[in-house]
């Protein structure tokens, strides 16, 4: 191809006659930028070390890829997530509405909600196909216990983020699906009443439970869903995969 044809050619060959713009573009490009954190901080070693790891080929199976689409789906329900918080507001009286805006108004906003809703009834979907997996291959039996612990809690985590996501549209549905669980958490034996009205704010779902769940949903339950995930895949890395049976 010519430079006649190729308009970048007949670019980079304009560039050329300018050394010192050539050289002021070599400093501020990526590629130069990378290349001298590199001789300082050893980047390209420690991804090396990090994701350079030989995996068995039996780990390329189907049913080991759900732990993973789970994992997928909870970046989704980062992404989604903190879109919707820029338009929602967490009150009785503006929370459907903010929503409705959202859907009708604001910019592929119909398409995020529903990545956000269908994400997030997904995601519980397929921990539990991993989790059913896992068990079928007995591979929560020694010396992956730690990893079965450190999986349930994920899936309680999970749940939590669903049950508090439940409520934030303040429609009918949230409302009286929401009160259904509350109901429940409030006839527990000895300590019912305390956790309805922490969870609740007293003992009817109101303004108050709506901005604790929003607080649970997006500045809690993050912070307790990363730190597990962590400790999960650290130690699926330090005992590798099972054996399928
Ligand atoms: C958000 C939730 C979860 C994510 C993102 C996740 C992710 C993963 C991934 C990527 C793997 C490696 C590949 C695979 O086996 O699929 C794995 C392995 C494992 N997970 Fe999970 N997991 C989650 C929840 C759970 C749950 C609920 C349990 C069980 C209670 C569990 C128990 C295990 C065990 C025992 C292994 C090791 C499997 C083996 O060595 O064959 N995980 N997980």
């Amino acid at each position: 191809m010519t430079e006649d044809d190729n308009p970048w050619l007949r670019v980079k060959a304009w560039i050329a006659q300018h050394p010192e713009l050539e050289r002021w573009l070599r400093f501020v490009s990526p590629a130069f930028l990378y290349s001298a954190l590199d001789e300082r901080l050893a980047f390209d070693e420690a991804l090396r070390q990090a994701l350079h790891k030989r995996i068995p080929g039996f780990a390329r199976r189907r049913t080991l890829c759900l732990g993973g689409a789970a994992l997928v789906l909870f970046v989704n329900q980062v992404v989604t997530g903190v879109l919707l918080a820029v338009y929602y507001k967490p009150s009785t009286e503006a929370a459907l509405a903010s929503l409705r805006f959202v859907e009708q108004q604001a910019a592929l906003g119909f398409l995020i909600r529903q990545m956000h809703a269908w994400g997030g009834s997904l995601m519980i979907l397929f921990v539990l196909l991993h989790m059913a997996r896992v068990f079928f291959n007995k591979a929560y039996r020694h010396p992956r216990e730690l990893t079965w612990v450190s999986g349930t809690l994920l899936l309680l985590v999970a749940l939590a983020f669903g049950f508090t996501g439940y409520l934030l549209p303040w429609d009918q549905t949230a409302f009286w699906g929401t009160l259904a669980i509350t109901d429940l958490i409030g006839k527990a034996p000895l300590v019912g009443n305390l956790l309805l009205t922490l969870i609740c704010g007293g003992r009817q779902v109101s303004e108050l439970t709506i901005s604790r769940f929003f607080a649970l949903h997006c500045l809690v339950l993050p912070w307790v869903m990363v730190p597990l995930l962590a400790a999960h895949f650290a130690i699926i890395r330090r005992l590798g995969i099972s054996q399928p049976m």
